[in-house]
């Protein structure tokens, strides 16, 4: 272990296991170029929607992507994705290839993805750290996290845990949800996580006074819009990706993606 992220003997005992836990992470996933957290404390606003299309789009250019659904109690990739396919019960866990990209999800481990997942709060940060420790991603360029929404436990679990890139925060025009997002933003800057920028989903083309404001107050810009489009629930439901079905879909998460290869 390197002499600076040694734990000192002074620290509690659980903040000295996520400082080693951290550490082994960092070592384990050196084969990730960039790990991106997609994030709003709000659910419904698009955090999954974003997530696979981002995927996606990265893919189209030539990147090697992985897909992790870190949303434990309600997993949805799978279910965007249309596929029902499970990990192999052996370790190390191996995503899936879904059409060019590496998925895994603890969905893919369930009997069943109708069965509700009721698990308390330790259950679900021990879940995502054997999750971590022990699915063999390979080499990645970028690996885009789908959170859970809620500030407490899969979210805090992850930004404590892993060397994240940093997160792009989703949000829509709708004021609560700019609250919501912001309050997910602020929580991520204050466990020093970066933040890449704020999508505005469900947009109306440019972005609203409060998506302004939830970007101001994270510091951080408008990495694009995606519009409101009744489309994404049946391509969802079709088990189909957005950005191969609609020429126009696809260039909104161009932009997107165009400003976290190339920041700033
Ligand atoms: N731009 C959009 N326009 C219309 N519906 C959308 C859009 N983005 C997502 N949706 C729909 O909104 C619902 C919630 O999206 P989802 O990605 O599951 O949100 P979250 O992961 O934040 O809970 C889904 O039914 C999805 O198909
Ligand atoms: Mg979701």
């Amino acid at each position: 272990m390197a002499e600076d992220s040694a734990p000192s003997s002074s620290m509690h005992p659980s903040f000295v296991g996520v400082i080693r836990q951290r550490e082994r992470l960092r070592q384990k996933l050196a084969g990730i170029r960039h790990k991106i957290g997609i994030y709003s404390a709000k659910g419904g606003v698009g955090k999954t929607t974003v997530a696979v299309n981002m995927a996606y789009a990265l893919s189209r250019r030539g990147f090697r992507v992985g897909l992790l659904d870190a949303d434990i109690d309600t997993p949805n990739i799978s279910l965007f994705l249309g596929i029902d396919g499970k990990m192999e019960p052996t370790l190390p866990l191996k995503p899936l290839d879904v059409g060019g990209i590496k998925v895994a999800s603890t969905a893919m481990l369930a009997e069943s993805s109708e069965r509700p997942i009721i698990w308390r709060g330790p259950m679900i940060v021990k879940m995502l750290g054997e999750f971590f420790e022990n699915t063999d991603w390979g080499e990645l360029d970028y690996l885009l996290i789908d959170l859970s929404p809620g500030t407490s436990d899969a979210p805090l679990t992850i930004m404590q845990i892993l060397e994240l890139d940093g997160f792009v925060i989703v949000t829509t025009p709708q004021r609560v949800a700019g609250i919501n997002s912001m309050r997910s933003g602020l929580m991520a800057k204050r466990l020093n996580a970066a933040i890449l920028g704020v999508v505005e989903n469900m947009s109306e083309g440019e972005p609203s006074e409060s998506t302004k404001r939830v970007a101001e107050a994270l510091n951080a810009g408008v990495l694009g819009t995606i519009r409101l489009n009744a489309a994404f629930d049946l391509y969802s439901d079709a088990g189909k990706v957005a950005v191969f079905e609609d020429p126009s879909i696809l260039e909104e998460f161009d932009k997107i993606v165009e400003r976290v290869i190339n920041p700033g």
